[in-house]
């Protein structure tokens, strides 16, 4: 489940599904505000929730996950997979589930496991956690996987400049250590990435597409951008 404080989204009143005819509606708690209010009802009426629900998945994101990897199949067996910002696992459930021999996740908060996967608990932007992802995976990644999105302010300008610093070290340490011709997907907002940084991944990579998958909320700003066919270069 994703808590409303790590959502980005364009308004925070502005759920669909709440709205929809025979949607189901919450007595207003006095302690609620009307956004935890708005995103109570979005999650309670929404279909992903349900069928996340349903199929033990840990978050609705994980079909997101489902729908690029349909199209594109990138997670081949016996991939080695990383997730940035992996919690609460959904990602990394489909990443296992797809026969990934390998998959190592970090993020700054404690889940539960999804075995065999390794989680670590840390900051992904730490100077050190490139290498240590790197050695608990066993060799370099066929996948990086980031879907990392930092906790908003509120104050757009500190908002964007969040993302794209976590957007950079993603690009970073992609560059530095995935496999030739592997996978690279980050989680980006509309107008949330600078020229320079699809430039460079244009550089480092065959293919480069925006996607938005049918289970990112249509009002939210969130949308992926998946680089395939990594040349192995590192152009800076
Ligand atoms: C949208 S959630 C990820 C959902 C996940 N893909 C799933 O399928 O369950 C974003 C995550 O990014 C994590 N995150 C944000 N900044 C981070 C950082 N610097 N290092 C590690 N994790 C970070 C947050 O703690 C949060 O759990």
């Amino acid at each position: 489940m994703e808590p409303p404080r790590k959502r980005m989204v364009r308004s925070p009143t502005g759920g669909t599904d709440a709205g929809r005819a025979g949607a189901k509606r919450l007595k207003t708690a006095k302690e609620r505000t009307p956004s935890s209010q708005a995103w109570l009802e979005r999650q309670i009426n929404d279909p992903f929730v349900a069928e996340a629900k349903a199929k033990g998945y840990r978050s609705r994101a994980a079909f997101k996950l489902r729908e690029m990897d349909d199209r594109f199949r990138f997670i081949r067996r016996g991939a080695r997979v990383v997730d940035l910002g992996c919690a609460p696992g959904g990602w990394v459930q489909i990443a296992v589930q797809r026969g990934a021999a390998a998959v190592v996740g970090i993020d700054l908060l404690e889940m539960e496991p999804v075995p065999p996967a390794t989680i670590l608990v840390g900051d992904f932007t730490d100077p050190d956690c490139g290498e240590r992802l790197i050695a608990h995976l066993g060799g370099a990644p066929d996948v990086i996987l980031s879907d990392m999105a930092p906790n908003t302010t509120g104050h757009r300008q500190t908002d964007h400049l969040r993302i794209v610093g976590l957007i950079e070290s993603a690009v970073d340490f992609t560059i530095a250590y995935l496999k030739p011709g592997g996978t690279f997907i980050t989680k980006a907002f509309q107008g949330g990435e600078t020229a320079n940084l699809l430039n460079l991944l244009k550089a480092n990579f065959k293919n480069v597409r925006h996607i938005k998958p049918k289970a990112s909320r249509a009002e939210s700003s969130e949308l992926y951008l998946l680089a395939t066919g990594f040349r192995g270069k590192a152009v800076r």
